[in-house]
């Protein structure tokens, strides 16, 4: 499919007004991406978990407007009015007017709030951008199905389409968003060995996956809380040009193919040794652009060193991943849920802010509730 494949027929629209909610998960890369070229395609593939208790909920209400030459919105986080929101959605809107000519059409309120607290250091572009995408494909489809024929949408506004074309979307909102539409396992970015993986959009891993990660658990510990110092957009940008740019594309495509591996034969130990080094290599690009910035803290180490040291006691396949943040994911098997929990919280709850953090898992991806 090609960019062309997204922008839709005219449509000769008649609806005055309406409203859709979209509930939509958050999701942690285990390959990472990080870097990208023109139009948010990025420099490599990466995979990732969908979660299933950090989310977004998004109503999207719009209604005819006069004139038809801007953009008119509204946002509010928790019901409370968020100006500062609105670059960020109008720079959203602008990229993906082509892919929905509809927009200038409308006046919209945004309405959104997170599962998770707002100052918790959790990232929610991705549930959030994803959660408006799925809001505005609801518009478009209703466009389309109010005026054409059923028989001649058949096939074009399949579930397919719709997923595929709200994951574009949201990657025009927020990269990793694209990877939050379905679960429980996405791959974004064309990769040879994964067949129907594209830049465009994420696609579900097409492939058998070990009854070990079914149910996979992570555990979010909130090292930190605070606004990042520097922002995921400009630590992409500072990518081009990095000394080890080229070398670190080329080791996250060789860890998704390990990692294909992985997820047939269940091997929980190659699975910590590439995920770990992933979130490594992630910040070790931080450390290396110039500017150079550390976002992770004393405590996030504390707790790594401290997972070591578990694993090399008792055996366990806990492992830890990290986001462009302080906080540490914690990924282990359900099996292990008793023994890894007591493990948090004896030794790490300590080490959180707070003693804040989050208990997540794999999950299955968006829903829509009205
Ligand atoms: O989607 P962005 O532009 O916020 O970038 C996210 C990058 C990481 O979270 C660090 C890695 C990833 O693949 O999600």
């Amino acid at each position: 499919m090609t960019e062309k494949d997204f922008i839709p027929h005219n449509y000769t629209i008649n609806i005055e007004s309406g409203s859709f909610t979209w509930q939509s998960p958050s999701n942690i890369a285990l390959v990472k991406y990080w870097g990208k070229k023109e139009n948010q395609i990025p420099e490599n593939p990466s995979i990732s978990f969908t979660l299933n208790t950090c989310k977004t909920t998004t109503t999207l209400s719009f209604s005819k407007k006069e004139n038809n030459d801007e953009f008119s919105f509204g946002i509010y986080l928790d019901d409370e009015k968020k100006d500062d929101f609105k670059p960020k959605i109008e720079t959203f809107f602008k990229r993906i007017e082509n892919y929905l000519p509809f927009l200038k059409d409308y006046h919209f309120t945004i309405e959104t709030s997170n599962s998770f607290p707002h100052s918790s250091g959790i990232a929610s572009s991705a549930s959030g951008m994803s959660a408006l995408a799925l809001c505005l494909m609801s518009i478009e489809k209703q466009l389309i199905e109010s005026n054409v024929s059923l028989s001649a949408v058949e096939g074009l506004f399949d579930n397919d389409y719709f997923n595929k074309k709200a994951s574009f979307l949201a990657r025009l909102g927020s990269g990793s968003a694209c990877r939050s539409i379905e679960g429980d396992l996405i791959v974004w970015g064309n990769h040879k060995n994964i067949e129907g993986s594209s830049d465009l959009f994420g696609i579900k891993y097409p492939y058998k996956v070990h009854e070990n990660f079914k149910n996979y658990q992570d555990t979010i510990l909130l090292v930190d809380k605070g606004e990042k110092q520097v922002s995921s957009t400009v630590g992409h940008n500072l990518m081009h040009n990095h000394p080890f740019a080229q070398e670190r594309f080329k080791q996250a495509n060789n860890n998704l193919i390990k990692l294909t591996d992985v997820f047939k034969t269940g091997d929980l130990k190659a699975f910590t040794e590439i995920v770990e080094s992933e979130a490594l290599s992630l910040h070790a690009m931080m450390m290396t652009s110039l500017p150079y910035y550390i976002l992770m803290k004393p405590n996030t180490l504390e707790i790594i060193n401290k997972i070591w040291a578990f694993r090399k006691e008792t055996n366990s396949n806990v492992c830890f991943t990290l986001d462009a943040g302080a906080n540490v994911h914690i990924l282990y098997p359900e099996q292990e849920a008793e023994q890894v929990m007591k493990f948090i919280q004896n030794e790490l709850v300590a080490h959180c802010q707070n003693g804040h953090y989050i208990c997540d898992r794999i999950g299955y991806g968006s829903e829509q509730m009205l």
